[in-house]
């Protein structure tokens, strides 16, 4: 899969790890920073990605912040992305097969890299179940086109 990533200053080490997890399972990564550890604004890379996903550039988007609440937020103003913050594999999973998510959000000082590794591999590797979720999912986007 084609993977979007980005990050604020919070989270380069786990972006990191994340990165080079990915890879190793053979996914191809594309990075939309940061790269400094200098303080910066989660925003503009929640916006990136979530561009990014709704242009098809990537197939499905991965975010990092401190909490994951910020970036997620600004990703889910770009009209198309339905994001999400996980902090365990549970809620990865539904976020898959009852919310077709595409972008999943993490937090870099809530979860540690291991289990932060488990949550992307449970929601890189389910599918959507559609169904009474695609009517569901429907009505939420719904929302979005009348605004
Ligand atoms: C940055 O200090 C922090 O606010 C940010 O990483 C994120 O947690 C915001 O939601």
């Amino acid at each position: 899969m084609r993977i979007g990533i980005g990050n604020d200053h919070s989270a380069l080490e786990l972006k990191a790890e994340i990165i080079e997890y990915l890879k190793e399972k053979g996914h191809e990564i594309v990075d939309y920073g940061t790269n400094s550890n200098e303080s910066c604004d989660y925003p503009l890379y929640g916006e990136k990605v979530g561009k990014a996903v709704v242009a098809k550039e990537v197939d499905r988007g991965i975010l990092i912040c401190g909490t994951g609440l910020g970036i997620s937020l600004a990703a889910n103003k770009v009209k198309g992305i339905r994001a999400v913050v996980c902090s365990e594999p549970y809620t990865a999973k539904m976020s898959r097969e009852h919310n077709d998510c595409n972008v999943l959000a993490l937090g870099a000082r809530v979860v540690g890299a291991e289990l932060a590794k488990m949550i992307v591999d449970v929601w890189l590797n389910t599918e959507f179940e559609g169904g009474r979720h695609q009517r569901r999912v429907d009505l939420i986007m719904n929302i979005e086109n009348q605004q």
